[in-house]
């Protein structure tokens, strides 16, 4: 992020402080947690959203827990951490970020505490390697806005969904990342945002944090993306994802599956971004991923105020997924995947472990 008088997740204070996303762009709060309930409680209340950063604050969630555990000994550390993963596991199932950062954690702490780590040492260094991963998640969404920079051409008209920007991620963001790069790279680029009902996070939040770096951006309601794209008024469509199946397949936010068909419809590019950490090698396709299914309220009430009927249902999947044949390319950052995406994906995989092992 060019700006950054703002961030989304750090630790500061001794604490795991959150941007609260919320109450954006009303007011520009920070949130200071210091328990693991608080921080799995922010997750799920969608204080912080967003792949990347949902696993980033996942992350100094369990640095957390190992600064605030009496343990005296390595095992009870252990034992403690694993407890708050167990209960940061149960916030939201879909984006695979999550279960990514818990398990590099647990990992991480698993190998230090074998190498004979006192508890104290422990502490200290999961903190560091909490933050770490912070830091490298920024570094990854520039890699990836670099590599996604060369798809936009000079005066592009992109049009993206929800937020997969700086707030979605440590910070420079992913579909915005690109966003960000062409901009470096010296394109002028426009951006229509999907304003992204129920939760607003392309009204709220991509036109906030665009505005911010004075990049142009108008903000539409989902029904009126067809209506651009017959218009000849979008060049492009970039979105993010919360999980990108072994095949290629993509859950990202409601409403993108039908982005894509329109973009097939119109003849448009449907560009995935996404870091290696958001796909899933375990999981083989798109029927296989968990898909979330959120409270009555924020389809049922608008700004608070009531717009259905009570006693009538609603239906609330959080995501979609969309089947890969409809995806021009998946950017990462280790490069642009093509299909097939079995095989681009999974060398783009075997080049994070590589570039992991040896960092
Ligand atoms: O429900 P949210 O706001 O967490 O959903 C976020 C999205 O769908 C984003 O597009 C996705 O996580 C990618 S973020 C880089």
């Amino acid at each position: 992020m060019t700006d950054s008088s703002w961030f989304t997740v750090r630790w500061e204070d001794d604490a795991v402080a959150l941007l609260d996303q919320r109450i954006l762009p009303v007011e520009e709060r920070y949130l200071h947690l210091r328990d693991v309930e608080a921080v799995a409680k922010a997750i799920e209340d969608l204080v912080v959203r967003g792949a990347p950063a949902i696993g980033c604050t996942a992350a100094l969630g369990l640095a957390l827990a190992a600064q605030t555990s009496a343990a005296k000994t390595p095992e009870a550390l252990v034992a403690d951490v694993d407890v708050a993963a167990e209960r940061l596991a149960r916030t939201r199932p879909t984006a695979v970020n999550l279960f990514w950062a818990l398990d590099r954690m647990r990992g991480w702490l698993a190998d230090a505490a074998a190498g004979g780590a006192s508890a104290d040492a422990l502490r200290r260094d999961m903190l560091a390697e909490a933050r770490a991963l912070v830091d490298e998640d920024i570094e990854i969404c520039r890699s990836l806005g670099a590599a996604g920079a060369s798809l936009v051409p000079d005066g592009a008209r992109i049009l993206t969904h929800c937020n997969a920007g700086a707030l979605a991620t440590g910070g420079y963001g992913t579909a915005l990342g690109i966003v960000r790069g062409a901009v470096e790279a010296g394109r002028r680029v426009s951006v229509l945002a999907d304003e992204t009902r129920p939760f607003l996070q392309g009204a709220r939040l991509t036109a906030w944090e665009l505005d911010r770096d004075q990049i142009p951006v108008e903000v539409i309601t989902d029904n009126m993306a067809a209506h651009f794209m017959g218009a000849g008024e979008v060049d492009l469509v970039i979105v993010g994802a919360d999980r990108v199946a072994a095949n290629g397949d993509v859950a990202n936010k409601i409403g993108t599956y039908g982005l894509a068909l329109l973009a097939h419809a119109h003849d448009l590019p449907f560009y995935v971004a996404a870091p290696c950490s958001t796909i899933d090698p375990n999981t083989p396709n798109g029927e296989a991923i968990p898909i979330e299914e959120r409270g009555r309220e924020e389809v049922a009430e608008f700004g608070a105020r009531p717009v259905v009927p009570e006693g009538v249902g609603v239906r609330h999947p959080a995501f979609d997924v969309t089947p890969a044949r409809l995806v021009s390319a998946i950017i990462t950052e280790h490069g642009i995947a093509r299909a097939p995406f079995d095989v681009s994906l999974a060398a783009f995989l075997r080049a994070s472990r590589t570039s992991s092992a040896g960092s």
